[in-house]
């Protein structure tokens, strides 16, 4: 039987990673990628593959019923993995309403949809996830798969919510779904509204490094092409029903990967002065509700699925680093 994937939000940042990955390593595959192009996608991230004979791209909304259900119908999608999300924390304390409308109105359509066309088959639908939903924690302690879900910002209640259909939908309908819940990802394709584009961009062009806060906020990297391969592992393997958190195991404070950036780059590309990009951090107000530190236990995808990071976070910020610097001007 033709497999026929149909990926959402593939022109974004992980998305736009993932599917030349997956189109390479599966030639058994066809992919649709299904993306509404909103500011944060970005169809040049895709260069690659776009004359790729098993890639079609179509331009459109997961809230768009009628449009889904023909997709479904046209191209006898037989699996979907979905990306597609409004995903910047501070855009949904601005304006929230987007938020919910995508990540909760969109998932639902989306498998929907799914559930109608698949009448009852064994096809499976794998969601995307973030461990922000689980809330903030204290100085010790992970995030397992068990841990209750206390979302903070209208970012991660949306994303809570989405995962909660998903979960319902397994257990109402009995469809074959897989969620899995990442830490913060970082490398390649990022857009720059994000922490780690943010620092290099502004670094670069001789701007003020804005740190929220105190700096202190704790967050656990997850290099995207790691991200990547756990989601292809949990999509063939992940038992169904099922929840796999992915984490790199790199839990950093957010002040030491500015500091830690800022030296690499005085190294890589020093500034015309000599002086260190250091001096151009600024501590700015923080974010409303900004969660203290989030630390994901991979144990179960380690040891379920076999996964396993090939990055620490020094390996990995270095070829982001790299990246950014063959691709200034990227978006
Ligand atoms: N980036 C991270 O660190 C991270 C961490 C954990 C989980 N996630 C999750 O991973 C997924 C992808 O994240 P990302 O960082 O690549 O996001 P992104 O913002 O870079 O990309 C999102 C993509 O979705 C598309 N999109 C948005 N609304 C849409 C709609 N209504 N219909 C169709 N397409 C739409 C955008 O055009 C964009 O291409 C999201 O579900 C996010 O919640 C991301």
């Amino acid at each position: 039987m033709k497999k026929n994937l149909l990926v959402t939000g593939g022109a974004g940042f992980i998305g736009s990673n993932f599917v030349p990955y997956f189109l390479t390593k599966y030639p058994e595959y066809n992919l649709i990628n299904l993306d509404k192009l909103t500011y944060a996608g970005n169809l040049s991230n895709l260069a690659e593959i776009t004359a790729n004979d098993r890639y079609k791209f179509i331009q459109g909304d997961i809230c768009d019923r009628k449009l889904i259900e023909k997709i479904f119908e046209d191209d006898e999608i037989n699996g979907v993995i979905h990306f597609a999300a409004e995903s910047h924390v501070d855009n949904s304390i601005s304006g929230p309403g987007e938020f919910i409308r995508t990540n909760v109105n969109g998932t639902f359509t989306l498998i929907d949809v799914a559930r109608l066309a698949w009448k009852g088959t064994q096809n499976r639908f794998h969601h995307i996830s973030t461990d922000e939903v689980y809330g903030s924690l204290g100085e010790t302690g992970l995030f397992t798969e068990t841990t209750p879900y206390a979302p903070n910002s209208p970012y991660s209640a949306s994303k809570a919510s989405s995962d909660l259909i998903v979960r319902a939908y397994h257990h109402t309908y009995g469809m074959n779904v897989v969620t899995t819940n990442c830490s913060n990802n970082y490398g390649p394709k990022q857009h720059n509204e994000k922490l780690i584009p943010t620092i290099i961009r502004k670094a670069l062009t001789g701007e003020k490094i804005p740190v929220y806060g105190d700096g202190k906020n704790i967050r656990d990297w997850l290099y995207v092409e790691d991200h990547c391969t756990g989601i292809d592992l949990a999509f063939h393997k992940g038992r169904s029903g099922e929840t796999y958190n992915i984490g790199g195991r790199n839990e950093k404070v957010n002040i030491d990967i500015v500091k830690g950036i800022c030296q690499i780059l005085d190294e890589k590309k020093p500034r015309s002065d000599k002086r260190s990009y250091s001096e151009q951090i600024s501590f700015v107000t923080d974010r409303p509700g900004h969660d203290r530190r989030y630390a994901i236990d991979a144990t179960k995808i380690e040891n379920e699925l076999g996964w396993k990071a090939k990055e620490n976070f020094e390996s990995g910020i270095l070829k982001t680093i790299h990246w950014y610097l063959q691709n200034a001007g990227n978006k």
